[in-house]
């Protein structure tokens, strides 16, 4: 008799939590007091689901998005990604337990400078162990995948800013994450550079429906291309 195993992931249906925060708060040491950035947040977000997180500037968004990344660790409550509690993983497990599940951009792009474009995408897999051809083939595969084949072996201060971002999505997208983390992603670009870095974080994502994306924006139009919104404001989710 033969029969198919199941893998983890496959029972992961487009309506399961997949992260989830359970009454998180942030206190910031600010000189003499404190900053309460964020009070007890709890909020789930789901397979195939892109999640836009929105509020002015100084709610508490990129606190939010550290903590469910687990870039910081909360001041109480917990976060867990597929059960696993964040906060009761060692450090360097934390880290190869972020560079396995998640992915991320940033509003700045955060690639290497010494590094092309192409090693820049394989960095993500050079660090987890992948061989030579394999990451190459991915590389260039996703550098494809957002129009940049042929810029390749040009550096980040060889591209423009739309590129630069085009090159960290790619990178992002390179671990094939469960979880993709976008903070202000199109902040730094004009709108019309904006609305295509939107539209590769979107639309791919729609095709591997497994994907949650979570976008932080304070631009509405953005917003607006996601599943959901969660609103944000002095640290409390809204609504
Ligand atoms: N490392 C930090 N130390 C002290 N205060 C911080 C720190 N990071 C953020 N804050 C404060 O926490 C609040 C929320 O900040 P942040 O999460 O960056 O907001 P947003 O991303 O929505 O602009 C702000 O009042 C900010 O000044
Ligand atoms: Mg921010």
């Amino acid at each position: 008799m033969t029969q198919t195993t199941t893998a983890p992931t496959s029972i992961i249906t487009p309506t399961s939590t997949v992260l989830e925060a359970r009454g998180i708060s942030k206190i910031y040491p600010s000189g003499e007091s404190t900053v309460v950035a964020l009070r007890d947040v709890s909020v789930g977000f789901e397979a195939g689901r892109i999640t836009a997180i929105v509020g002015p500037s100084g709610s508490g968004k990129s606190t939010l998005l550290n903590l469910l990344a687990g870039f910081d660790i909360p001041s109480s409550g917990a976060v867990l990604h597929l059960g696993n509690d964040l906060k009761s993983m060692p450090e360097t497990k934390l880290a190869s337990y972020r560079l396995a599940h998640f992915g991320f951009v940033f509003q700045n792009y955060n690639l290497v400078s010494i590094l092309s474009a192409q090693e820049n995408v394989e960095l993500p897999l050079t660090l987890a162990g992948v061989p030579r051809a394999k990451r190459s083939q991915i590389a260039t595969d996703l550098l494809k995948r957002v129009s940049l084949d042929k810029r390749m072996t040009h550096y980040p201060n060889q591209l423009s800013g739309g590129e630069q971002q085009r090159v960290a999505i790619a990178r992002a997208l390179a671990t094939n994450p469960s979880v993709l983390f976008a903070d202000e992603p199109t902040g730094n670009l004009d709108s019309k550079t904006g609305r295509g870095i939107l539209e590769l974080l979107t639309e791919p994502m729609a095709e591997s429906s497994n994907r949650t994306v979570i976008l932080i924006t304070h631009d509405m139009d953005v917003a607006s291309r996601a599943h959901r919104i969660v609103n944000i404001r002095d640290g409390s989710l809204e609504g």
